[in-house]
């Protein structure tokens, strides 16, 4: 496992989505990796309780769905790509247990440190590593993650048929890969329900953390994101012989769970 390439960063994003999934503020120049890297430091002193408020703590729910749903056994080597602070992470070292080893990768020092500092006063079970690292340039030789996960990432990068190219390549085969994140959902009222919860409580609620800008873009930045369907396609370009996409949460968020054939 090349951990030395952990690193390195591809450069020229041409945008970006933040956190719980919050798009960059329109600018005329593209934001390099160092900008988007620099906005995620920013808000992690704060991430982990905006999380809670905002999905008045049904994150931890979802989250545990697509631990779930990836496959994670005992024993196994896992992996969390934009781990962020941990939250993945930290519920699959449970699920690996003692002889399991979990791998936690982001490009963000500071949430990093704030996963890192979690995991030392948690005592989990697995061994945890965490790596700064670039999910579309993953630090990992092909074939070596028995199961994988994804939260609220997959929307973040710039270029997801890349991201999914990765996760693919740093799968055994046989392997799977949750991917959580937000969806737009089909029907009116769910549709409206979004729109309110992301103008009436997410926008403000940054706004009193004084995150206005870094929060303000979140509608547009979901509106962009793929739908299930089309994520379902990206995938299968991406090298994945199996993916389905399942909306939870009444549609308002998604996990496409991705697989491996069983063979090279
Ligand atoms: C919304 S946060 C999600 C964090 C965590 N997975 C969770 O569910 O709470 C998105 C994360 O993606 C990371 N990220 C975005 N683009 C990345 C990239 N190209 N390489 C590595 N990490 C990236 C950010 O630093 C951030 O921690």
């Amino acid at each position: 496992m090349a951990e030395g390439q952990g690193q390195r960063y591809s450069k020229g994003y041409s945008s970006i989505a933040l956190t719980v999934g919050f798009a960059q503020p329109p600018s005329t120049a593209p934001p390099t990796a160092t900008d988007i890297q620099g906005l995620f430091d920013r808000i992690a002193p704060v991430y982990d309780s905006l999380n809670e408020r905002l999905s008045f703590g049904l994150h931890r729910v979802w989250k545990r769905m697509a631990v779930r749903w990836s496959g994670a056994a005992p024993g196994q080597q896992v992996l969390d790509v934009c781990c962020g602070s941990g939250d993945l992470a930290l519920l699959l070292a449970h699920q690996v247990g003692a002889t399991g080893t979990v791998y936690g990768v982001d490009f963000s020092a500071e949430l990093l440190a704030v996963a890192e500092g979690r995991s030392r006063r948690a005592h989990l079970p697995a061994p945890l590593h965490w790596m700064q690292g670039d999910a579309l340039a993953l630090p990992f030789e092909a074939n070596t993650f028995d199961a994988a996960t994804m939260g609220y990432g997959l929307r973040n990068l710039t270029d997801i048929p890349q991201g999914l190219a990765e996760l693919q390549r740093v799968l055994k085969p046989g392997a799977s890969a949750a991917i959580l994140d937000f969806h737009r959902p089909q029907g009116w009222l769910a549709e409206q329900f979004q729109r309110w919860y992301l103008e009436a409580l997410v926008v403000p609620t940054a706004e009193q953390m004084g995150l206005t800008d870094e929060y303000a873009y979140i509608g547009p930045s979901v509106d962009r994101f793929p739908t299930g369907p089309e994520q379902v396609k990206l995938a299968r370009q991406a090298g994945f012989e199996r993916a389905v996409h399942y909306p939870i949460a009444g549609g308002l968020m998604g996990v496409l769970v991705v697989s491996r054939h069983d063979r090279v």
